[in-house]
């Protein structure tokens, strides 16, 4: 098996194991990406098949769509008083439990939704752990279009390089489901990601940045053994 094969099992062995935390009467944060949609499948085969009965708040038009179409009723923030759980994938996770987030340019209502949430449990493979943040990916930051140009002159004075994020099978940059467009940052180091995450915020016209910290509650890890055999770690 290749390694693209090992990671694809890795996040099914992860997204499964999280939809099975998920409890008769819940309240769900619905992540997106290739991990989350493995949690959505089981949560969807969980529905259907034993009567679980949930109530899914997707983080994406994404999520939305493959909840609708696994039989996961849909609602939004403006029908629920709570979120139980909340299951999603991250780009990073550093060894305190902050992420980088955003690689599908969801991470805003990402961050909304799976910082309301009681229990946020992040779903990733071996190979999105790190010793340090921004080691492997640039921080994803959507900002408002007109402000464009001043938001990538203050990320080159805070010491990063940005790039505005282009679309694949889409001319032009990608477009957020809020309608925003989004700066990918590099930074040599991220040595304080908390403060990094608000100075980030504090420049006008950005809406989100992907850094999370303080949001995560347990990390599942799918990691492959000496043995070939895959098997889910637990981080609390
Ligand atoms: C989307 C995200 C994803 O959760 C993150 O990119 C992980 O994706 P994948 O599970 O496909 O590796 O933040 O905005």
């Amino acid at each position: 098996m290749d390694r693209d094969a090992q990671i694809k099992m890795m996040k099914q062995h992860v997204g499964i194991e999280a939809a099975r935390l998920v409890e008769d009467g819940a309240v769900v944060g619905l992540g997106t990406g290739s991990t989350a949609v493995f949690m959505i499948e089981e949560l969807g085969r969980r529905v259907r098949s034993e009567g679980l009965r949930i109530v899914g708040i997707p983080t994406s038009y994404d999520a939305a769509v493959r909840a609708r179409s696994q039989g996961i009723p849909v609602r939004t923030l403006d029908d629920v008083e709570r979120i139980d759980i909340a299951i999603d994938g991250a780009d990073e996770v550093d060894p305190m439990k902050c992420l980088i987030k955003g690689r599908g340019a969801a991470h805003t209502r990402e961050k909304i939704i799976d910082a309301l949430a009681k229990v946020f449990v992040v779903v990733v493979d071996e190979s999105k752990l790190v010793d340090r943040l921004g080691t492997t990916c640039p921080v994803p930051v959507e900002v408002l279009p007109m402000a464009i140009a001043p938001v990538m002159r203050r990320l080159r004075d805070l010491g990063g390089t940005p790039v505005l994020r282009m679309g694949v099978k889409k001319d032009g940059p990608v477009i957020t489901d809020q309608g925003n467009m989004v700066v990918d940052v590099t930074f040599d180091e991220i040595d304080d990601p908390a403060g990094m995450e608000r100075t980030l915020n504090n420049i006008p016209g950005v809406v989100e940045n992907g850094l999370f910290v303080g949001v995560a509650t347990i990390i599942l890890v799918g990691q492959l053994n000496m043995d070939g055999a895959i098997s889910v770690r637990r981080i609390e």
